[in-house]
């Protein structure tokens, strides 16, 4: 891993320094970049959420061989980790390939990996049918995530996820602040409940599962519930819609006790290690996502690195799992917390 990351950081050095901890600090206000918002507090405060929550651990128990395995509607997972959604990577990871070309990679490395790839949205429909031209016969696979557009303007990118067979789509509300949207389209934004009711029932219209990215209040989980979503992602987008967020695994407790019970609940921002995804499944979370590890993974060696990844994060879930007596993903609760 340490060769794969000295050739990512040739290949991304534009906008990244594939630092030993990738915490927001170097990259922080570096949008388009890698880094969060302003003053990247949103992003840095994803990990100081995490490591505010330490882990208690336990010898005296039969779990010696845990099971990482996930279930993903149907799907069966290796890990209970996702690829997280990344729209331009030219601009944004500084890349040297095109973001279908990261797109075809991802896919390929998730797949290898056992786990599910997703991709971003442009304002520009031809960027959105490219990766869609890679997505080939894995849409069980992988999810596309669409920007906040009003429901009428996403129903050729429904359509097409449709006609790939994706089992799910996305929408990232919390993309709703970003300018370069704002200014292609006035159908672009923050979103009333209605609109969301209205996606859910065209992504069910075509026989798609519906997922909403970017909740970070009670409130909003509820209204997102209500309109029937079938699973929600507890995110602050990595740090980059609004400067000054609580860390994500700060608010996902709340949450998970709120509405757990009613629908999927996934969460990500500054996940790190497999003793990070024990905290996230433990806060509440029952699927994680990681975004610029993989990216730097991929930018090392391709669909190898991906895989090469996900394998590390696997075999350090199995070992958290293993001292902290979790025999299953579904065995991961709070008791092995303990606040800082
Ligand atoms: C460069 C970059 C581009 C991103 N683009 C998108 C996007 O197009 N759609 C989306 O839903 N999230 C996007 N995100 C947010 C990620 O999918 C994810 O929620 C977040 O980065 C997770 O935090 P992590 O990078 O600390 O793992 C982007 C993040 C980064 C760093």
């Amino acid at each position: 891993m340490a060769d794969y990351r000295e050739k990512a950081r040739e290949r991304v050095k534009k906008c990244c320094k594939v630092c030993p901890v990738c915490n927001g600090k170097a990259c922080a206000g570096q949008i388009p970049g890698m880094g969060g918002i302003g003053s990247g507090m949103s992003f840095q405060n994803n990990l100081t959420a995490l490591a505010a929550y330490r882990i208690l651990p336990r010898y005296l128990h039969e779990a010696n061989d845990p099971d990482t395995g996930a279930d993903f509607w149907g799907q069966k997972l290796s890990l209970p980790v996702l690829a997280a959604p990344i729209g331009n990577v030219i601009a944004n990871v500084g890349s040297d390939m095109p973001t279908e070309r990261y797109t075809e990679l991802l896919i390929k490395g998730c797949r290898e990996a056992g786990t599910i790839a997703t991709f971003g949205d442009t304002p520009q429909f031809e960027p959105v049918a490219r990766n869609f031209a890679k997505v080939g016969d894995n849409g069980a696979m992988v999810i596309p995530f669409f920007k906040p557009w009003a429901p009428d303007d996403l129903v050729s990118r429904l359509d097409m996820a449709a006609e790939h067979g994706c089992a799910a789509c996305g929408v990232d509300v919390d993309a709703a602040g970003f300018p370069i949207f704002r200014r292609v389209s006035r159908s672009y934004g923050v979103r009333p409940g209605r609109d969301i009711a209205k996606l859910v029932e065209m992504t069910h219209a075509r026989g798609m599962k519906f997922i909403i990215k970017g909740i970070m209040a009670v409130a909003d989980a509820r209204i997102a519930v209500d309109c029937g979503v079938d699973s929600l992602i507890v995110s602050n987008h990595g740090g980059r819609s609004i400067d000054c967020t609580p860390g994500t695994a700060e608010v996902l407790p709340a949450i998970a006790d709120a509405v757990g019970d009613k629908t999927l609940i996934m969460a990500d921002g500054g996940v790190r290690t497999g003793v990070d995804v024990l905290r996230m499944l433990a806060l509440g979370a029952r699927l994680t996502l990681i975004c610029r590890p993989v990216a730097i993974a991929l930018h090392g060696d391709e669909e190898n690195g991906v895989e090469l990844y996900f394998g590390d994060l696997q075999r350090q879930l199995v070992e958290a799992m293993r001292l902290t007596g979790c025999a299953n993903l579904a065995s991961i609760s709070r008791e092995i917390l303990c606040r800082a």
